[in-house]
């Protein structure tokens, strides 16, 4: 089995999910809770085992871990991983409790691999922004969650500022709510709070006037795929800050693993962008809230009204200042610099 924190029931509660087969997993990737790009390839690669070892149809399965959610390109790099070392063994010893191990092999790998990448992209990342801010004491803004609760370590853009309040270097981690499933509210506010490092929340409407008022050094956010020219697809509300940022002459960092660099995607335009039911915008379903509408949470909008709810957006390689990978900073970030970065290390 596979035993997930619940993510939809943070920060009120911590929650185990078990997960016995593959379509429970499906389900709990469809819902959020597990979530994030790496931690949806070290989810996937989970599954496959999880679906070799209680013999199930590992193809089968495979398809539909690979189609629970499109956008982030770890889970399918996953899958396909813990799929692979699975037929190679099998088509080795033809032996399935070896080929179920090899695949349970390849997922322990994936995950110690995405601790080891996570602290690299923290030094890294750290690094490229103490030369960039020389002085210390950044003022970093966050979108979405990007911390340890997405990584088998400390996670992508949140864990530089994690290593910038370590070396006593951040000044405040400011974090936008995310509407609207709350993820900074309800992740990063959580992860910020435990790691004792000075946050402050805010809703994602108030990010312009806090840039206007000169409190962003930097805009640090993760990446859920990134196109062969750049373009950057992050959780909805990343794009317009990078808008912001450029008109403010702020660096708009984006920290992620090589594995979310996809080659295979020419630009942002083909990226498919999840959308997600209406209902996540008409209603709010946190755990708190009592469940009295249609979509299973509190309306706060007449009923039967429409929503637009993509759940990412792309960003334009020339809003990025950096993409910062565990094999360091690519700055400029053009189609060239990243073909580079590929031609060393992408998977
Ligand atoms: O819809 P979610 O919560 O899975 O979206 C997650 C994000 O957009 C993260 O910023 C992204 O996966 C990068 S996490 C390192």
């Amino acid at each position: 089995m596979l035993v997930l924190l619940d993510q939809t029931r943070l920060p009120a509660e911590e929650v185990e999910l078990v997960c016995t087969d593959a379509p429970a997993l499906v389900e709990a990737i469809r819902s959020l809770a597990v979530r994030g790009a790496p931690l949806l390839g070290i989810a996937g690669a989970y599954g496959v085992a999880l679906a070799a070892t209680r013999g199930f149809d590992v193809a089968e399965a495979a398809v539909a871990l690979k189609g629970a959610r499109p956008t982030a390109v770890n889970l399918s790099v996953g899958v396909r991983r813990a799929e692979a070392a699975h037929q190679a063994a099998l088509a080795k010893t033809g032996d399935p409790a070896a080929a179920a191990a090899a695949a349970l092999a390849a997922a322990r790998s994936l995950h110690r691999e995405d601790a080891e990448a996570s602290a690299r992209m923290a030094a890294h990342g750290l690094a490229f922004l103490d030369e960039l801010l020389p002085g210390g004491g950044h003022r970093i803004l966050t979108h979405c969650n990007s911390g340890s609760l997405v990584s088998g370590g400390e996670g992508t853009a949140f864990a530089v500022a994690l290593a910038a309040h370590r070396e006593g270097r951040l000044r405040r981690l400011w974090v936008d709510e995310t509407r609207p499933l709350l993820q900074g509210a309800r992740l990063t506010a959580y992860e910020a709070a435990r790691s004792g490092m000075a946050y402050t929340l805010l809703t994602d409407n108030a990010a312009g006037s806090l840039f206007a008022a000169g409190e962003v050094d930097a805009v640090l956010i993760g990446a859920d795929r990134i196109a062969a020219d750049g373009s950057v697809a992050n959780k909805v509300g990343s794009y317009p800050l990078a808008v912001l940022a450029r008109y403010h002459h702020v660096p708009f960092i984006v920290v992620a693993p090589v594995t979310t660099v996809d080659p295979g995607t020419p630009d942002g335009a083909s990226i498919e962008v999840e959308q997600r039911p209406g209902s996540e915008v008409t209603e709010l379903s946190v755990p708190q809230v009592p469940v009295t509408g249609p979509g299973g949470g509190l309306p706060v909008a007449p009923l039967g009204t429409q929503a637009y709810n993509p759940a990412f957006d792309v960003t334009p390689p020339e809003l990025v200042t950096a993409i910062v990978t565990e094999e360091g900073a690519v700055s400029p970030v053009t189609a060239e610099t990243l073909a580079e970065l590929c031609a060393r290390s992408c998977p």
